[in-house]
Order: C-alpha cells, then structure tokens, then sequence
C-alpha cells in the first residue's frame, strides 16, 4: 500500500437532485452519486470510468464544489472542503484546476493564447511582475508543446484547432502549480488521433509536478493506458477499483468483466468472448433494490437469479488489491 497521504481523500459522497413531476408527488430525488470515496495521491492519475449517466460528472462536480454534495465528506489536502465558505473555499479553490470536455466553449476566441494564460496567473492573484508573468506563460505553453511559444501565443485562440486548445487549456490550468487536477472527458470532444498526445502530456505532467490528477472518461481503453488506477462506476457507485493492468487482464466484477471485453484489440485474429449488455443503466429516480446492476448481469442470469442480488445491495470489499462490490465474484482459478 502506499503510504504518501492522498491530496484528494473522498467518503462516502452523496449527490441527489430534485426533479420536479407532474404528478402528485410534485419533487422526486434522483441519486445521481451513491457513496463513492476515492483517494487520488500526489503524482497519481485516478482514472473513473463509466457509461453515460453513470454519474462522473456529478462527482467532479461536487468535488469542485460546482455543485452542493448531499453528503459525504471531501478532503484537500487535509481540509475538509465541504465546510469551507467564502474566503477559505476561494483559497481552496486555487489549488484545484479543471479541464473541460469542449475547448472551444471554454476559452475565449477574443484573446490571444499569451494574454489567456497571463489572465490565468491574473485571476490567481499572483503578485510577480509583468515580465515575470510573460516569462511563465511562454515557458508554459513550451512545456506543452506549443512552439515556438512566441509566435504560438500571439495567435487568437480562435485560430487553433482543439488539439492545441486542449494544451493552451492544460497550460493555463499547470502554470498555477494546482495540487489536484479535475478532466472531465478531456479529448472526447478531440479527433482521435490527437487523444494520446494530450493523455500523455497530462499524465507527464501530473507526474513531473505531483498534481493529483481525476481523469474521468467513458472510455474505458483509455483510462486503462493513461492512468495508476481505475474505478469502474455504474449508476452512481464505484463497482470494481483496481490498477489497470490487474482490472483488465483480470476483472472481478460483472460489469467490468463486460465493459473489458469490447476493448478493441489489435490483432484481428483474436477470439474474443464479447458480453455485450442488454438494457440500460437505471433511472437514477429508481435504483433498483439489491444490487443495482442486477437487472442487466450476465451472472445473475446464470447463477439462476440468486435471492441475495436483489435483497442485499453488496458493499465495496477488498480482494487481494483490487476493491469489488458483488456476492459473487469472479475468483481466480488455482491449479
Ligand atoms: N441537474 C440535474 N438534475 C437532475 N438530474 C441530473 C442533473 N444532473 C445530472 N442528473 C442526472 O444524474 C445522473 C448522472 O449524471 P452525470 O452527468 O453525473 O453523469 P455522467 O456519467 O457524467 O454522464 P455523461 O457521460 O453523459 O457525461 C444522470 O441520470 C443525469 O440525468
Ligand atoms: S451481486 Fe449479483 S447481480 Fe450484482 S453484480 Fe454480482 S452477481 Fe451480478
Ligand atoms: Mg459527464
């Protein structure tokens, strides 16, 4: 186990949103994120991976404190988050950055890349000179590839294509030295030939400068070649966390055992048993009784539908060094 205190350390975080109906019942809760705790140590890269709604960005969310938790507690650094007000929740903030999906919608067309990452060191309040400022900002778009960072930052952000906005993004976000940095879907929106460059510049530089870095992506290939660890998220709950060489060569869980087996593999050749899922992920209104997955599992099916996944909503257990929530685990064969 490693034992450098985690920068992030989450318990038990639940987010619910009112949704008003029509019927009688006028406001119903929907239960967006269902007692997730992670932990996301300095230069580490915590991948959470999951199908539309399963609820990734309700949890980035309300560990940026975008949105209210319902309950739970988030730690930064040692400091309970969720207690924090005004003043001493600005300060916190600084020490999170965050990169959005869409780097068109998220950097200003009117602003030159130089004048996007001096507003960066600006709005932080960091008190250096002009010159000084100039000086980290062109050092920053060189440590993100953007060269010759002169003529690069002299160009209008509307000019780049979203590769290089991606990466003028990243570098307004690390010149700030955050202790943790929050990606949600960060190259979804980016062709596909330009996703490993920007996973790869994240993770060096997460690494390089010790950000904890939440990557979050519903692409589970990716979160297994850029991150330390995974946690597999389905309906508002962590249902399999691991390292990733361990999670895919060896899933524990139903649902990870279905969501590895459509990775696509190079070598055409290879038989592969593809578990493709019937159904859909539950209405965060109605989150069935027991365990959540059951409804779609393969397992549940051919174990002949044992009473226990539907009366008793299995916890998150340790096995071995990955973490699971199902009665029925896939156990290793032992000769
Ligand atoms: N403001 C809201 N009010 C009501 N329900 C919401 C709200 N925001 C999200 N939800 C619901 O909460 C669930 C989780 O949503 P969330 O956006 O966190 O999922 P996600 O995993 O990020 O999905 P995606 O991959 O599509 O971005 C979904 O069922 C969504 O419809
Ligand atoms: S607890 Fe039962 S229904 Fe849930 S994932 Fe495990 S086998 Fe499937
Ligand atoms: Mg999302």
């Amino acid at each position: 186990m490693n034992s450098v205190a985690p920068i992030l350390d989450v318990n038990n975080l639940t987010v619910e949103y009112q949704v008003k109906t029509k019927g009688k019942r006028g406001v119903r809760i929907a239960r967006a994120v269902d007692g997730v705790s992670l932990k996301i140590r300095p230069g580490e890269t915590l991948a959470v991976v999951g199908e539309s709604g399963s609820g990734k960005t309700s949890i980035a969310n309300a560990i940026m404190r975008l949105i209210e938790p319902t309950s739970g507690s988030i730690m930064l650094d040692g400091k309970e988050l969720t207690k924090l007000a005004g003043k001493e929740l600005r300060l916190a903030r600084s020490k999170f950055q965050m990169i959005f999906q869409d780097p068109f919608e998220s950097l200003d067309p009117r602003r030159t890349v130089l004048d996007t990452i001096l507003e960066s060191l600006v709005v932080a309040g960091i008190g250096i000179d002009d010159a000084e400022k100039r000086k980290l900002a062109l050092e920053a778009l060189e440590k993100v590839g953007l060269i010759p960072a002169e003529n690069v930052g002299a160009r209008y952000t509307y000019q780049l294509s979203g590769g290089q906005r991606q990466r003028v993004a990243i570098a307004a976000a690390m010149i700030l030295k955050p202790h943790l940095l929050v990606a949600d879907e960060p190259v979804s929106m980016l062709d596909v030939s330009l996703r490993a460059g920007i996973l790869r510049l994240m993770r060096e530089l997460s690494r390089e400068l010790q950000i904890a870095t939440l990557f979050i992506t519903h692409d589970l290939s990716l979160a297994w070649m850029y991150a330390d660890r995974i946690a597999v998220v389905y309906s508002g709950r962590i249902v399999e966390e691991g390292h990733p060489a361990d999670l895919i060569s060896f899933p524990q869980h139903p649902y990870t055992k279905a969501l590895v087996s459509v990775i696509p593999v190079p070598e055409k050749n290879i038989a592969r048993n593809r578990i493709i899922l019937s159904g859909e992920i539950p209405d965060p209104l109605e989150i069935p009784s027991g365990c959540r997955f059951s409804p779609r599992c393969p397992k549940y099916r051919a174990l002949g539908q044992p009473e226990l996944c539907i009366s008793s909503d299995p916890k998150l257990e340790s096995i071995g060094d990955q973490f699971v929530a199902c009665h029925f685990p896939e156990k290793k064969e032992t000769k």
